[in-house]
């Protein structure tokens, strides 16, 4: 008989990370390499040395845990993320690294040992709200990014991102980084309203929307609010207006995509200067490459467009893209199976959240599960699923284990 996993342990270490960072409105904020990041860590290093696993740390500060299997062949990687965004919610991430862990806990009292290692993996910086772009650590183990692009990333404080690990403690060696592995899961919430309006428990998903990150720079002139005539300005913020306008227009006209422009730098921000320069962040997605390239071409064309109306100077720096992924059908499949073998209420489909199995799927084959979100709603302290969801979805993460650390 299949083992399943303990329900009361799971929501217990979920309640406890979430203690950690908590907000006043029952949301989490645990920015990566933050002072409550290094607590979380801890947290989860004690649990995983606990469950007999071997912790080590990787150059980007990702924390892998080992459990031996029968041979040494390639693991199977069963990650997330404990970072979050400011004012998130308690299990964007941590869910997975923790239904890692239950998976671990509940092999471990089976006395079950798997043929291929498994290694639970909590991934450094997947948001990439304090070090843009977002998955930069899994992006780095995985090729994309190199050493010196991480370790120079900045906060909004200008604080590097190097310096950061260093000073939590979580700086490692390039020798301890994830892998070989042989597959990788990972377990999430939906974050999104497609499984409660099927009003299903679980999602198989099958691949991860395009992503691209767009920083925005407005340049006009600050001048006096009073004696300027409003035909001789050049505001930058009006222009800024102008084109937020533009990108929910240009989104809202092509079906499948989603466009947002969630930071918003004004300078110099005062009631009555005309404001001289802003700066903000475009963030647009598309589950296909050509849709996604002509969002950006007609943002492209928008920031013109008003730069000959306002003589406000428009600069786009495209500085991330995260292409369309298609996860492996063997993995996927394996997920597919489980929740089947369980009798659990499940359906296909896409992410348009952004995860480390984007990277993960270039270097192994990869797949995620998903677990409805109540509300559809996330990136804010509502976010919710219910326990039953919560133990549906780790038990799928346990089947799959079974089948895939096996192979
Ligand atoms: C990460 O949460 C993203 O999708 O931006
Ligand atoms: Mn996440
Ligand atoms: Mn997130």
């Amino acid at each position: 008989m299949t083992p399943r996993i303990d329900r009361d342990r799971l929501l217990g270490s979920l309640r406890d990370l979430a203690a950690i960072g908590a907000t006043a409105g029952g949301g989490v904020t645990r920015l990566a390499l933050s002072d409550e990041d290094r607590a979380g860590r801890d947290l989860l290093r004690g649990w995983l040395e606990e469950a007999g696993l071997a912790v080590r740390v990787d150059d980007f500060g990702n924390m892998i845990g080992r459990r031996k299997g029968s041979t040494s062949e390639p693991s199977l990687l069963l990650a997330s993320h404990c970072d979050t965004v400011w004012q998130g919610g308690k299990y964007d991430g941590a869910y997975g690294v923790l239904g890692a862990l239950e998976v671990v806990r509940t092999l471990n009292d089976a006395g079950n040992t798997t043929r291929r290692p498994v290694e639970v993996v909590n991934w450094t910086n997947e948001e990439g709200v304090r070090f843009e772009p977002a998955m930069l650590c899994s992006g780095a183990v995985t090729g994309r990014f190199d050493k010196s692009y991480v370790y120079d990333r900045t906060d909004r404080d200008g604080r590097r991102f190097g310096d950061e690990l260093q000073r939590i403690g979580y700086a490692g060696e390039e020798r301890h980084r994830p892998g070989p592995a042989s597959a990788y899961l990972e377990l999430h919430i939906e974050q999104g309203p497609v499984l409660e309006d099927a009003d299903l428990p679980l999602g198989v998903v099958e691949g991860i929307v395009g992503i691209t990150w767009i920083d925005v720079t407005l340049t006009g002139r600050a001048d006096h609010a009073g004696p300027s005539p409003m035909p001789l300005r050049h505001d930058a913020l009006a222009a800024a207006a102008r084109l937020i306008s533009g990108v929910e227009e240009l989104s809202r006209g092509v079906s499948g995509a989603v466009g947002t422009v969630g930071r918003l730098g004004v300078e110099p921000n005062a009631i009555n200067t005309i404001p001289g320069r802003v700066v903000m962040s475009v963030d647009l997605r598309h589950p296909d490459r050509h849709a996604l390239e002509s969002l950006v071409a007609g943002l492209e064309k928008r920031a013109w467009q008003i730069e000959q109306v306002t003589g406000v100077e428009i600069a786009l720096n495209r500085f991330w893209t995260s292409e369309q992924t298609l996860f492996d059908p063997a993995v996927v499949g394996a997920v597919d199976a489980a929740c089947e073998s369980l009798g659990l209420g499940h359906q296909h489909l896409w992410s348009g959240a952004g995860h480390d199995a984007k990277y993960a799927q270039d270097a192994w084959p990869s797949a995620m599960i998903f677990v409805r979100s109540r509300g559809g709603v996330s990136h804010c302290e509502e976010e919710e699923s219910a326990p039953d969801d919560l133990e549906a979805g780790v038990n799928v993460l346990l089947r799959a284990t079974l089948d895939l650390a096996n192979r």
